[in-house]
């Protein structure tokens, strides 16, 4: 479907949430962690807390791969669980999982996942969009600040931040707005993911809230 650009929902849903993302962006704990002024250990608990969320989201893309609309929003090459785990086991040590700590956040995000991202296709899309657009884009750019900033040799700990099946990541992305564009959400549909990206926005920028609030010399 061919629409000008300023009403492509692509473009409207970008409108829509700019402000919900220049609030997550401009979280305490995130200038700190990029600015290097945090120990190692608050950039592993923000990788010990995406886990959770990744590993339901991905359950959901397994649920959703036949969904007429849904589905074609799933990619393998966007699988993060695999790349998240090999994190942690950097970060942690092979023994992770049962070094992880409890996260309020993680669990209110991961939740909502878990309520809206299994039955419809805009609850699924809307956590979609929000997690994989944004890793592909600041996302890149976070990777490669935390790379420098904690020394990491050969990306160990950040392969979270790498897309090994995405070397390129503008067509990608231009590639998967227009699949926004052509989606078959109605007015109603439409007005649902905005409500829902923003509602993703916000256990974001919560769950950066929790990690600015904790003391890193004692938290896991
Ligand atoms: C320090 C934190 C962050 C930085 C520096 C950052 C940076 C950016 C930048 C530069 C872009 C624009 C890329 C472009 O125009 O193509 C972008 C887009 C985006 N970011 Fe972030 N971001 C941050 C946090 C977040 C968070 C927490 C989320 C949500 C989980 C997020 C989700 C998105 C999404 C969905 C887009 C694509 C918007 C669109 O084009 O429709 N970002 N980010």
């Amino acid at each position: 479907m061919n629409q000008a650009p300023e009403t492509a929902f692509s473009a409207v849903l970008r409108a829509a949430s700019a402000g919900d993302h220049a609030a997550a962006e401009s979280a305490g704990y995130m200038g700190d962690l990029m600015g290097g002024k945090l120990p190692i250990a608050a950039f592993a608990a923000l990788t010990a807390r995406l886990h959770p969320v990744y590993t339901a989201l991905e359950e959901a893309a397994e649920a959703m791969r036949a969904h007429p609309v849904a589905g074609r929003f799933v990619h393998d090459e966007l699988s993060r669980t695999p790349a998240l785990e090999e994190d942690l086991a950097f970060l942690y040590g092979p023994e992770w999982a049962e070094r992880l700590g409890d996260s309020p956040a993680a669990r209110a995000y991961t939740e909502r996942i878990r309520a809206v991202a299994f039955d419809t296709p805009e609850g699924f899309f809307a956590h979609h969009y929000t997690r994989y657009l944004g890793d592909l884009s600041g996302g890149l750019i976070i990777g490669r600040t935390l790379e420098r900033v904690y020394d990491l040799a050969d990306g160990k700990g950040v392969a979270f931040y790498r897309f090994a099946a995405i070397p390129k990541p503008k067509p990608f992305k231009d590639a998967y707005r227009a699949l926004i564009d052509e989606a078959p959400f109605d007015a109603e549909g439409r007005a649902l993911v905005v409500s829902e990206v923003r509602e993703a926005y916000r256990l974001n920028t919560a769950l950066f809230a929790e990690l600015g609030e904790l003391t890193w010399n004692e938290a896991a």
